[in-house]
């Protein structure tokens, strides 16, 4: 499976023929180079939150491709209310097998809102990780969140490789990311969720360094840059 990190939290999976995105926020996302025409045609949208740095380009992309929205069922019904796109709602701890694999929504600690046209705030749910299982591979996106001691419960999965925040200010930062990686026990693990943003700034290569001392593999990537597992 191609993984290319495209910025801040999104997330491009290319497996056999089928690809997926995971929380699609690029055209307001100062490190996505892009633009959404580089985005190949999507099967499936996965969000962990609702927050606008993670729902992003969510509807533009379902509506060009006809691509299931995957997300939290308060989430899935506003869709469902507001837009005419395809939505799969699951719930925290829920798993669901799809055409283009297994996606499980895990516990994550954080907020979830959506602000309509108006401006009004919508509380949705909980906030989710994502487990997303395809063959013999398991990837984990953290979405945004606090460390948490059950994070340790995510080592069951053998996973492949993660995503986990390490911008502090709304999610984990790097002290926390290194202790979740340690129970986590993935193959590879890539930082996410920092230096889109002043208020998120951190020197990436100070989170590898602590987690190589500890025998952690940490995988940095610039956005665009792409990962084979
Ligand atoms: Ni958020
Ligand atoms: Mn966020």
């Amino acid at each position: 499976m191609k993984v290319t990190y495209l910025g801040h939290s999104a997330v491009l999976l290319e497996d056999g023929d089928k690809h997926i995105i995971i929380d699609p926020f690029l055209s307001g996302n100062p490190l996505f180079k892009g633009t959404l025409d580089d985005i190949p045609k999507l099967d499936a949208i996965l969000l962990t939150h609702g927050h606008n740095d993670h729902f992003g380009d969510t509807i533009e992309l379902a509506d060009r491709d006809g691509a299931l929205i995957v997300c939290m069922v308060e989430i899935a019904d506003f869709i469902e209310q507001h837009f005419e796109v395809d939505t799969h709602g699951l719930n925290i701890g829920g798993g669901y097998q799809f055409d283009f694999g297994k996606v499980t929504l895990v516990p994550a600690i954080h907020s979830s809102s959506i602000n309509d046209k108006n401006g009004n705030i919508h509380y949705l749910g909980l906030a989710a990780g994502i487990v997303f299982e395809s063959g013999t591979k398991a990837i984990y996106h953290a979405g945004d969140t606090a460390l948490f001691s059950d994070m340790q419960l995510l080592n069951r999965y053998d996973l492949d490789l993660a995503f986990l925040p390490i911008g502090d200010n709304y999610t984990m930062g790097i002290d926390d990311a290194v202790q979740a990686a340690e129970w986590i026990e993935a193959q590879k693990v890539v930082p996410v969720h920092y230096n889109t943003f002043p208020i998120i700034q951190q020197d990436p290569h100070i989170w590898a360094r602590h987690m190589v001392e500890i025998g952690q593999h940490p995988h940095i990537l610039d956005a665009g840059e792409m990962v084979l597992i």
